[in-house]
């Protein structure tokens, strides 16, 4: 199957090759055939990708998110988890606990390549537009709360202005939300206003239910690089909206 996505899109194949890449490997930190099966069907090539630190990085970071996501849902098993710039994750595959509500969020081409991967069932719906667009947003006021909202590597691509008005619009319709978002820098670290920083981390600095999956060796890598100014710009962050 041929691919014909926008380079910003594209870049969905990353950790998409990176999932199964290390499922291939037999790599603790995760077990996704799915993302085996979908880089088999889809002809790309792939192997530009391989040695890129940035293929263990994105997995690492889905954990993360797994991890953040798996904690609220033992807390609102039946509430709504919302994917923006969902790619070819495979999230819900490894969180459903039969009762989360969920929505895939993406631009209509990676939708539609989602489509072909992935079926919409009364608790899952898979949604084509663009998160600056702000009508998905009715979507999910429709869908039970509480809400999730994730948003991994995906605001990064986007215009800052754009971001700021998109997270406010957020978190003045859904008060309370916790909101997970990958940042460069501390802009967003910085900002007060409608949202609240819960958690924040670079890799090195991960939850160790996650760090305790990476092999040794690779672990040890990571502490030995984590005062380089990179890893320490590159964060995961948990925000909460603020209630007022
Ligand atoms: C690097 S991929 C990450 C995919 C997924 N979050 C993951 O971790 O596997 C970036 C994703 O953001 C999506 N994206 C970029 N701009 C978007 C927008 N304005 N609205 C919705 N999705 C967007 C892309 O289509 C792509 O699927």
């Amino acid at each position: 199957m041929t691919v014909d996505l926008g380079a910003v899109q594209e870049t969905l194949l990353i950790p998409l090759y990176g999932r199964a890449d290390l499922t291939r490997q037999g790599s603790a930190l995760i077990d996704d055939p799915k993302a085996a099966e979908m880089v088999e069907a889809i002809d790309y090539d792939f192997a530009r990708f391989d040695g890129t630190p940035s293929l263990f990085g994105c997995v690492l970071r889905t954990r993360i998110y797994d991890h953040w996501i798996s904690r609220w849902l033992r807390e609102h098993p039946a509430g709504t988890v919302v994917e923006i710039g969902a790619g070819l994750n495979t999230r819900f595959e490894r969180l459903d606990n039969g009762r989360v509500h969920w929505i895939d969020l993406d631009l209509p081409d990676a939708m539609e390549l989602r489509r072909r991967f992935f079926v919409e069932t009364d608790r899952r719906r898979l949604l084509a537009g663009s998160v600056l667009d702000g009508e998905w947003l009715d979507v999910v006021a429709s869908s039970p709360g509480p809400w999730f909202f994730a948003a991994a590597a995906v605001l990064i691509y986007l215009p800052e202005a754009d971001v700021r008005r998109t997270l406010g619009r957020v978190a003045r319709r859904f008060p309370g939300s916790p909101i997970a978002f990958d940042t460069w820098g501390s802009w967003m670290l910085e900002r007060g206003g409608d949202l609240r920083l819960v958690e924040s981390c670079t890799f090195p600095t991960a939850p160790s239910a996650v760090l305790d999956l990476v092999a040794d060796e690779i672990r040890e890598l990571m502490i030995a690089f984590a005062d380089d100014p990179r890893v320490q710009e590159y964060r995961q962050n948990l925000f909460e909206s603020v209630r007022r």
